[in-house]
């Protein structure tokens, strides 16, 4: 009998078609929808394979009902949305999708920052409504990138493709991390230093740290405030490592300049969230990794990891 895999959103056919001949596939089919709970509940209780999105939960009430599981592969580098205990101590592999999205998440990264503080999104709504009358001295001034001062807080494989790019804009580069990147520091030139320093210089504070639970909240009130009142937070980590309340008060009282948000702590977004009411906010609906060939490139590794480990073969990218 095949072993069977269940895939949790409607993934394009080119992907999924390598696995139908060996393996009895199904997916959730409704476009544009997450799978419901008791849908999952309900499918991973027969399955081997289960591919995930990162907006599914795959919580011990899953991995209870998951007898036969051999394995979770996610649609993401990220996977703070898997109980990763509950997967070892049931001996199952959970395998990510790093290094095929680094650059293409460093450039999201970069356009956020651009958007943000030349307020790009603002400009263009505006134009759109009608609101263009004439060319303003002062109209839609923003902040200088270039030559601005960068602090990345989380130097992994994406934190290090940012601060690539940002040398081409003559910036200069702080970096905090649980560990030093001795090599990046002497061949770029960035610069390490504590959170409270980074916060205190930097221009662009760029979040990019996974979520855990050192880093979850890590941004508050406090944090906030010890940001220039020029700065400008971007995050395209996980929305729960900020304070989302006390970002919206800086933000409306002007005690930092903007921010630039890809994700938020629920998502998707409520749309009577505060932050939405603020004109220095410009958001993005979680796309860091939207490119059309790393999408594709993410479902390849996702599709051999789930094909190795139920032929038998050790999977590339395992985090359990
Ligand atoms: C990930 O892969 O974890 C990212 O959040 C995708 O944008």
């Amino acid at each position: 009998m095949k072993k069977r895999i269940y895939i949790t959103r409607r993934l394009p056919e080119e992907a999924v078609a390598p696995l139908r001949e060996q393996f009895d596939v199904r997916m959730w089919d409704l476009e544009g929808e997450s799978v419901p709970r008791d849908v999952l509940l309900e499918e991973v209780a027969s399955v081997h394979a289960l591919w995930t999105m990162l907006s599914d939960t795959i919580d011990e009430e899953v991995f209870e009902r998951a007898t036969e599981l051999e394995v979770i592969s996610n649609l993401a580098v990220g996977y703070n949305n898997i109980d990763l205990q509950a997967a070892r101590e049931r001996g199952i592999i959970v395998t990510n999708t790093p290094d095929v999205l680094t650059e293409t998440t460093a450039d999201l990264t970069f356009g956020l920052m651009m958007m943000t503080a030349r307020r790009l999104g603002e400009a263009e709504r505006d134009l759109r409504a009608g609101e263009w009358k004439s060319w303003l001295p002062m109209g839609y001034v923003g902040m200088d990138v270039h030559q601005a001062t960068l602090g990345i807080i989380g130097m992994g494989r994406i934190g290090e493709a940012v601060a690539r790019r940002a040398r081409g804009f003559d910036m200069n580069v702080l970096y905090h991390n649980r560990t030093r990147r001795h090599e990046s520091e002497s061949m770029f030139g960035f610069v390490y230093s504590d959170l409270d320093g980074l916060l205190e210089k930097s221009d662009f504070v760029v979040l990019l740290a996974p979520l855990t639970e050192e880093t979850r909240g890590m941004i508050g009130a406090e944090q906030l405030a010890k940001m220039k009142k020029t700065a400008i937070l971007i995050n395209v980590a996980r929305g729960e490592m900020v304070d989302e309340q006390a970002l919206y008060e800086a933000l409306k009282e002007n005690r930092i300049w903007a921010a630039g948000l890809d994700v938020f702590a629920k998502e998707p977004i409520d749309l009577n969230h505060p932050l939405l009411t603020l004109p220095n906010v410009t958001t993005l609906p979680h796309i860091g990794s939207a490119s059309i060939q790393t999408r594709l490139a993410m479902m390849a590794m996702n599709r051999e990891a789930i094909a190795n480990v139920l032929e038998g073969r050790e999977p590339k990218n395992r985090v359990t």
